[in-house]
């Protein structure tokens, strides 16, 4: 099976990426099947970035993917800007795509209503994203559900291509994790770097601590001594993460029997949640001092995957009567 996904770098990767899609690109490479997974920096110019920090970003987020356990000789790791086949691809099926469907991409929406400075590219955004995906043909992408109407998107314009000119893509499916949407510390949007209440995947104890002792509980619990609903607490769903059965049924009763208070809840929580991310910073601070290391395993990805990405362009170009 063939798999695509990709990942903006617009700053570290935080736990809703993690637990909305990441866990699922370690489990489909660790099952050995053909994976591909881009840094999508012609994604993220889509909003104002800064060229410096933009370009390091994009080590970083190479480095924390590697860090997580993305494995170079496993998955092919690289930038969508190093395979030029995507935006040839992108050309091609935004004149498939309806104007209609388009406007209907709630995200394009979404970030036009909170900036008024909206570009085409972020207007066509889901068309490159199609792109990505069909270039390599793939049969399966792991993604957050936020990116399930980007998808659906996907299967159209690959039906419209196959009807219009030749049976030459997939109609790949998307596959969620369990969780598919991880609430931000605020508790009340998801987890997102723009809303500033995420955890990053290499934050240190200080950070983390600092954050989760302000972050959002239920609002019932004033002192230890009110009862509270664990099912509409932010901070019980990060429990589910990171925490055993054990650790589980102590909140709950603690919780809901006013036995502990919001900050022994949120102690135990971070115990858990720093034992699993420690090792996770700590391979990420070895690979970001040789940043060589990471840079060529960029760019061995960048041949793989250019490779089969001009492979269907050759094939896309011949359907659409461009060879002459
Ligand atoms: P991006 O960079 O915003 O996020 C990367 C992945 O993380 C998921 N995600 C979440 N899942 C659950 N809870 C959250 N709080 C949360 N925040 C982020 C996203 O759903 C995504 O899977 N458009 C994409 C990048 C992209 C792409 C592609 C993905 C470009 N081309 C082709 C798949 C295939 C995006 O902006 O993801």
């Amino acid at each position: 099976m063939r798999v695509f996904s990709g990942i903006q770098p617009t700053g570290i990767p935080h736990l809703g990426n993690y637990f909305g899609t990441l866990i699922n690109w370690l489990k489909l490479q660790n099952e050995g099947h053909e994976c591909f997974y881009s840094i999508v920096n012609q994604h993220a110019i889509t909003v104002p970035q800064e060229p410096k920090l933009l370009s390091q970003n994009i080590i970083q987020m190479a480095a924390t993917l590697l860090a997580v356990g993305i494995d170079p000789q496993k998955s092919t790791l690289f930038v969508q800007s190093d395979v030029p086949a995507h935006i040839q691809l992108a050309w091609i099926l935004s004149c498939l795509a309806p104007m209609g469907q388009m406007e209907r991409m709630i995200q394009y929406k979404e970030k036009a209503k909170s900036d008024n400075t909206a570009n085409l590219g972020l207007f066509s955004y889901p068309v490159l994203q199609a792109a990505d995906i069909l270039i390599y043909k793939a049969d399966t992408v792991p993604v957050g559900i936020d990116q399930a109407q980007h998808l659906e998107l996907t299967r159209i314009l690959a039906k419209k291509f196959n009807n219009q000119f030749k049976e030459l893509f997939k109609e790949p499916q998307t596959l969620h994790t369990q969780t598919t949407k991880v609430v931000g510390l605020d508790g009340t949007a998801k987890m997102s770097k723009s809303k500033n209440n995420y955890i990053s995947l290499v934050e240190d104890e200080d950070t983390i601590w600092k954050k989760l002792s302000v972050a959002a509980t239920d609002p019932a619990r004033i002192k230890k001594s009110d009862p509270g609903n664990p099912e509409i607490c932010n901070i019980y769903s990060l429990h589910q993460l990171f925490s055993n059965q054990k650790d589980l049924d102590w909140v709950v009763d603690g919780c809901i029997n006013a036995k502990i208070g919001c900050i022994d809840c949120k102690k135990q929580l971070f115990k858990n949640i720093t034992d699993f991310l420690n090792p996770i910073r700590e391979r990420y601070e070895a690979l970001i001092q040789k940043p060589n290391e990471v840079r060529s395993a960029l760019e061995n990805g960048a041949k793989k995957a250019n490779k089969v990405a001009s492979t269907t362009l050759q094939e896309v170009y011949e359907s659409i009567g461009f060879k002459y």
